[in-house]
């Protein structure tokens, strides 16, 4: 029996480890599970663990209003090595780049612990974009010992770090298998505006941003574009979940409150805002998982960034990188709702980040890796 932890503690962490979680569960033979919440976030990781019917085993509780990336480390570093002394697992489970992610990573080496690394390899070589994000990965990897890396792109970048090939595995990314969790025919929206907004039949522009290096003036730059955008377009729907960061909401309502046709909204759950977005014209966000959802439906996206680790669906046309300059977000999502050749060259659904199977995969590996088993895995590959 074989003692695996699984930390998490933000929305999209969560999200991704899910799938993860439910699997490994289903090995009762061999694995005992244990749950570790930071809590990084509070209100934003409970609407994801209700929706994945998930409670966890230790939930540290650790955020504060308007926190640093020194108090989240601070505060997580301490209470997750009580956890980790007492429990002493045998692997820990890590995903993505949140300062958890590091910081659970950097307790389990602390206690010569394997680490696995869920959607390991992303990276954009640019140390300020995402910041702090960008680090966090490449800590993360320097101490990872089982590499899940999400796409080919991902295994290369890890490979070009010289991490032994040996440990990287190509598992496509559980962002899809949490879609096919979450994604119903006939989804009624637990939020009753949203269903108000989808019987008046207008199109929908879905928006989301929080990271750091666009707090300020970026964001607020986006956001002038959002409004001109909004004026000019009466017949489209502009629906925002605004962040619960009040760094971002004050910049988000400062701009966009009072408009007619523009909805600014608490964060959705999981379910709410995957089902929510299928039904979307154009998606404009900063978001990493976002980004990766939107092209499972066809939904154009254009990112709020200067560059990104998540090159595929770029590649594929159904992303397009937008940068933070007012005047250029205007002008493409303008030639997007105005040029309808421009806009059918983009939608176009691809799945170049998973097959729903990442999951089975991850824990086949793990499996592999305690010699519990010796089933050969097949590495995921994008279907267009
Ligand atoms: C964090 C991650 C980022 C990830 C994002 C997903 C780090 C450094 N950043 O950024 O990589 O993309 O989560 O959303 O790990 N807040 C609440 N309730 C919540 C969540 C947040 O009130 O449920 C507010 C709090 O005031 C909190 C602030 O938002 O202090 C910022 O949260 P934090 O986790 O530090 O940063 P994010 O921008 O959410
Ligand atoms: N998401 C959600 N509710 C919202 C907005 C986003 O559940 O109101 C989900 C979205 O489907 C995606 C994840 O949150 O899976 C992305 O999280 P976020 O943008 O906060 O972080 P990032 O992916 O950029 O790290």
């Amino acid at each position: 029996m074989k003692k695996i932890a699984v930390i998490f503690g933000t929305r999209p962490d969560t999200i991704k480890l899910a799938s993860v979680i439910l699997e490994l569960k289903k090995e009762k033979k061999y694995f005992k599970v244990i749950t570790i919440a930071t809590a990084q976030h509070r209100q934003m990781l409970d609407q994801v663990l209700d929706i994945f019917k998930l409670v966890p085993d230790y939930d540290l509780n650790i955020m504060l209003p308007k926190q640093t990336l020194v108090t989240i480390t601070q505060n997580t570093i301490k209470k997750l090595d009580d956890v980790i002394v007492k429990e002493h697992p045998d692997l820990v489970i890590v995903q993505g780049d949140t300062t958890t992610t590091f910081v659970g990573s950097l307790v389990a080496f602390y206690h010569q612990i394997p680490v696995g690394h869920v959607e390991a390899g992303l990276r954009t070589n640019d140390k300020a974009n995402p910041f702090p994000e960008e680090i966090n990965r490449r800590l993360t990897s320097a101490i990872t010992d089982l590499h899940f890396a999400p796409t080919e792109t991902a295994k290369r970048a890890l490979l070009k770090e010289n991490i032994s090939r040996n440990s990287i595995f190509v598992t496509g990314n559980t962002v899809i298998d949490a879609l096919n969790i979450a994604i119903k025919k006939n989804y009624k929206f637990t939020v009753p505006l949203l269903n108000e907004i989808i019987l008046q039949k207008k199109k929908i522009i879905l928006l989301t941003m929080h990271r750091r290096e666009n707090w300020g003036k970026p964001m607020k730059g986006a956001c002038k574009a959002i409004k001109r955008l909004a004026l000019l377009y009466p017949d489209f729907n502009f629906v925002f979940p605004v962040h619960l960061n009040p760094v971002v909401g004050d910049v988000v309502h400062g701009t966009l409150d009072n408009m007619k046709n523009v909805f600014l909204i608490a964060p959705l759950d999981y379910s709410d805002f995957v089902n929510f977005m299928s039904k979307t014209y154009l998606i404009i966000t900063d978001s990493g998982g976002v980004q990766e959802e939107g092209p499972h439906f066809g939904v154009p996206i254009l990112v709020l960034r200067k560059v990104t680790e998540r090159p595929e669906a770029v590649k594929y046309g159904t992303v397009k990188l937008v940068g933070l300059d007012e005047e250029t977000i205007f002008k493409t999502a303008k030639r997007l709702i105005e040029d309808k050749t421009a806009y059918k060259k983009m939608a176009s659904a691809v799945n170049p980040y998973g097959d729903g199977l990442s999951s089975k995969r991850t824990v086949q590996i793990i499996k592999n890796y305690f010699n519990i088993s010796k089933t050969k895995v097949e590495e995921f590959i994008p279907h267009k």
